[in-house]
């Protein structure tokens, strides 16, 4: 049996890299004897300067978007980070013992994040990968699908595993293995073809979200940032045309293809032609799921319990990992 876990955090709304680097695998994973514990990372999210009356509507909202995306109750536990935080932040401890200050140094995502300013952040941008160690570790996860930007933090918790069972005489933590799954490993944003698409970042020109109406769809593809040549006719000429193979990226993974079948298809086109195929595949895909979230929304309550009947699993699982790890590294009456 695979035990597969991941995470988004509450911040902001999600956007179409969330969905096709991770979402959707996370909807396909369901199944064939798996089981899946998909979180919403809500301790993750206050690394960042965030809104406190804001939390639990981002945690509901982002809820929402596993279950209309795919995630379906009933195959997997969905739960928030914090209603099994004392476990989470409790095991984060004990491995921060164990992980090494000149790996937290080389984490690019802390030096995104933290920006020019490094020395102001705080501690807990900083500690971020080894909560998100524990949130994995804490499962016994044996697969964690993610975006390729996560694969530096999955390699830490790797590290952090195979560092305690070294240091404590048992193969106790499993090792978890990263899925970085489909085309759009990386989406990247529509005004900077170079630059991820994210949901933090400033411009709402850069990114699709997964609220965002038809309209707004297809102004953003529109006018999403392209360069003056057609098409090209092999996958090897989107090489340095990082806009166009970003757009071509996603229609490949929207279409549930490979990008030498789009190219294939558009191979000597315009993207006059191309953005408007593409709006209209976007806007059949993401629709749907908008739809069906703004549904759920209009019963918070219903979104409570299924978190609430995650919560219980969830806490079902970690209670007795933690408590064997307490017992390994020979606390008192563990
Ligand atoms: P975050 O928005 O940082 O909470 O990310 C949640 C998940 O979405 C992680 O698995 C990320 O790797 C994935 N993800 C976020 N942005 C992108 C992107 N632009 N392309 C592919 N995957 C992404
Ligand atoms: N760090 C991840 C991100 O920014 C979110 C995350 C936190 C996560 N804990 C996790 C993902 C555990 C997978 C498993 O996207």
């Amino acid at each position: 049996m695979k035990r597969i876990l991941s995470g988004m955090q509450p911040t902001n709304r999600l956007q179409l890299g969330n969905y096709l680097g991770a979402l959707r695998n996370w909807v396909d994973l369901q199944g064939n004897g798996n089981q899946c514990l998909y979180c919403v990372v809500d301790m993750h999210a206050i690394t960042m300067p965030y809104d406190a009356a804001q939390l639990a509507t981002s945690t509901r909202e982002v809820t929402a978007a596993y279950l209309a995306a795919g995630v379906d109750p009933k195959h997997s536990s969905i739960f928030a980070q914090s209603a099994v935080g004392d476990l989470h932040a409790e095991l984060m401890w004990y491995i921060a013992t164990m992980t090494q200050i000149g790996k937290l140094d080389r984490m690019t995502q802390f030096k995104d994040k933290a920006g020019k300013n490094a020395e102001k952040a705080g501690l807990g941008l900083y500690a971020y990968p080894v909560l998100m160690a524990a949130d994995i570790l804490l499962y016994q996860a044996t697969h964690v699908p993610v975006g390729e930007d996560q694969k530096q933090h999955l390699e830490l918790t790797r590290d952090v595993a195979a560092t305690f069972n070294h240091r404590y005489g048992k193969e106790f933590f499993t090792i978890p293995e990263p899925m970085i799954m489909g085309e759009a490993t990386r989406v990247m944003s529509l005004r900077d073809g170079t630059q991820k698409m994210s949901k933090s970042a400033e411009s709402d020109m850069s990114r699709i979200n997964l609220t965002d109406t038809a309209e707004v769809i297809a102004d953003k593809i529109k006018r999403a940032k392209t360069d003056p040549l057609p098409l090209p006719e092999t996958v090897d000429g989107l090489k340095d045309r990082p806009e166009a193979d970003n757009l071509i990226t996603i229609y490949a993974a929207l279409s549930g293809t490979t990008k030498a079948a789009v190219i294939a298809e558009f191979a000597g086109k315009q993207f006059s032609e191309f953005k408007p195929k593409l709006s209209d595949l976007t806007v059949a895909k993401i629709g749907p799921i908008t739809e069906k979230m703004r549904h759920l929304l209009a019963e918070p309550k219903e979104i409570d319990v299924i978190l609430e009947a995650g919560a219980e699993k969830a806490r079902s699982i970690a209670a007795p990992t933690l408590k064997e790890v307490k017992q390994l590294m020979g606390f008192w009456k563990a």
